[in-house]
């Protein structure tokens, strides 16, 4: 079971944790700040769970120690007010979230189940092969990135085949690591293979191996990666690069286990897991017969699919941190974040690149700058803004001018009358776009059937 620790100066409370999830994790609790650090080093616990307001050392302070201290702990702070400035600053010191008082015991299991799925899968990944980096870790608080680490946690015990799928740059590899990283097969070998980097006859000897005298030049026999990764887990990158021929052996190897070496009389049986990856479309390759369609669906047992950085834009901000925070530790730098016009700019460029683009434009930045934060004049984004952002610019000069039109005329329900206006051009407009349809109507705005349809007799 996973242990939480539960933070409170109130008996009542930390009671109730313990009724509340003691069947499903094993709840350590501290009466005060000083008792939870000291429990935290010896009992590692997945979860921290803090009142922010106790005598002595309060909530917020005992965070920064935690944190100082461990700096991948996972903290979610209670407070008594949603809005009060602690909380806020608690998320600015690192805190993962925070829930008020008094909540519900649904609410309080979801986000706890939230934070320990997350918690787990970014715990540094670290590699056999490349060993010596600080480790990598998977940001991401975006629903799709939360889907995703769900979906590592699920596919990580088993030896299911999994395809990752992903415009270059959304981390691919990374993900297929942490799978890895969370397997059975830790100590085995983890062997990345890409498909697209080598001609076809060298391929087919590099994966399979072949026997003395299979081909000129082959004066020995020769073990392929398959066969060295046996026990172990195989990355096959761009298999939508794979040449047809090795297609037809890959099918058979994951039908049986079996397959030749190049030349060779004997069936080989071996064990391997296989995480594979592509950038391409692999149901149009199949459509046009440029992948084998039964191959297709033996490697596309569970799908992973990352979404381009330009769709899950609520993991920029939290990427660029934990980016300046790495390169700061590998540069010897202290710069403390980023400013607010690049910031924006962040969340306005298309990122074609994905994260490894954002990777490269931190780190040059920071090469670049001078200062404490990271400004838009250390910065070049290769590619252009994208054309939503601009159309939210024009909406919101556009919406300027109305606000100014509208206060110059003034009068006593000019802010009444303001929202009224805009609210019902919104509904009609949208009445248009779907024939009067006002099922459709209401999806389109995202308010209920019953919300539109009294906003219309009104
Ligand atoms: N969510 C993330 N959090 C932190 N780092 C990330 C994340 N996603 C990607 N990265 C980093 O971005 C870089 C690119 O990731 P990766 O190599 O896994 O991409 P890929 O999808 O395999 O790309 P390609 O298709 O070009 O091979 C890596 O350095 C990786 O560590
Ligand atoms: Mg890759």
């Amino acid at each position: 079971m996973d242990k939480i620790l539960v933070v409170d100066d109130e008996e009542g409370i930390r009671y109730s944790f313990k009724k509340i999830l003691g069947n499903t994790y094993t709840i350590l609790t501290a009466a005060n700040g000083i008792e939870a650090i000291e429990l935290a080093g010896k009992e590692i616990p997945a979860l921290v769970i803090m009142d922010i307001s106790m005598p002595k050392m309060d909530g917020l302070e005992t965070l920064q120690v935690l944190k100082e201290r461990y700096p991948d702990i996972t903290v979610i702070i209670m407070t008594a007010h949603s809005t009060s400035e602690k909380a806020i600053n608690a998320m600015k010191h690192g805190a993962y979230d925070y829930i008020t008082k008094p909540f519900e015991n649904e609410q309080l299991m979801a986000l706890i189940e939230k934070a320990i799925i997350e918690s787990r899968i970014s715990t540094p990944v670290t590699f056999q092969e490349e060993a010596g980096g600080a480790g990598d870790k998977i940001i991401g608080r975006s629903s799709a990135m939360l889907d995703i680490f769900k979906k590592i946690g699920q596919v990580s015990g088993s030896d299911v085949t999994v395809l990752i799928t992903g415009e270059t740059g959304t981390g691919k590899e990374l993900i297929a690591r942490a799978i890895y990283h969370h397997s059975d097969r830790i100590k085995k070998p983890f062997l990345p293979v890409n498909c697209a980097a080598m001609p076809e006859a060298l391929l087919e000897s590099e994966l399979f191996g072949h026997e003395k005298g299979a081909f000129t030049g082959a004066d020995n026999r020769k073990i392929g990666r398959f066969e060295q990764c046996d026990t172990g887990t195989m990355f096959l990158d761009e298999i939508g690069e794979m040449p047809p021929q090795i297609q037809a052996k890959w099918l058979r190897v994951l039908q049986d286990g079996c397959f030749h070496r190049l030349g060779g009389k004997d069936l080989i049986k071996t064990d391997v897991r296989i995480i594979a990856a592509t950038n391409q479309d692999m149901h149009h390759l199949v459509e046009d017969k440029k992948f084998r369609e039964d191959l297709f669906w033996r490697l596309n047992v569970v799908s992973i699919h990352i979404p381009p950085l330009r769709e899950r834009r609520d993991d920029i901000e939290s990427i660029t941190h934990y980016l300046i925070h790495k390169y700061n530790a590998e540069y010897g730098k202290s710069i403390k974040g980023i400013s607010d016009d690049l910031m924006k700019t962040f969340m306005r460029y298309e990122w074609p690149g994905n994260v490894r683009e954002l990777q490269g434009v931190i780190q040059r930045g920071m090469v670049m700058c001078q200062k404490d934060h990271l400004s838009i004049d250390d910065c070049e984004l290769r590619d252009r803004i994208v054309s939503n952002g601009s159309e939210s610019q024009d909406l919101d000069s556009l919406l300027s001018a109305a606000a100014d039109l509208l206060l110059k005329k003034g009068g006593p329900g000019v802010y009444k009358d303001g929202i009224a206006v805009f609210e019902r051009m919104l509904i009609n407009k949208a009445l248009e776009k779907t024939g009067n349809n006002q099922v459709l109507t209401s999806r389109l705005l995202g308010i209920s059937r019953n919300t539109l349809r009294s906003k219309i007799d009104n």
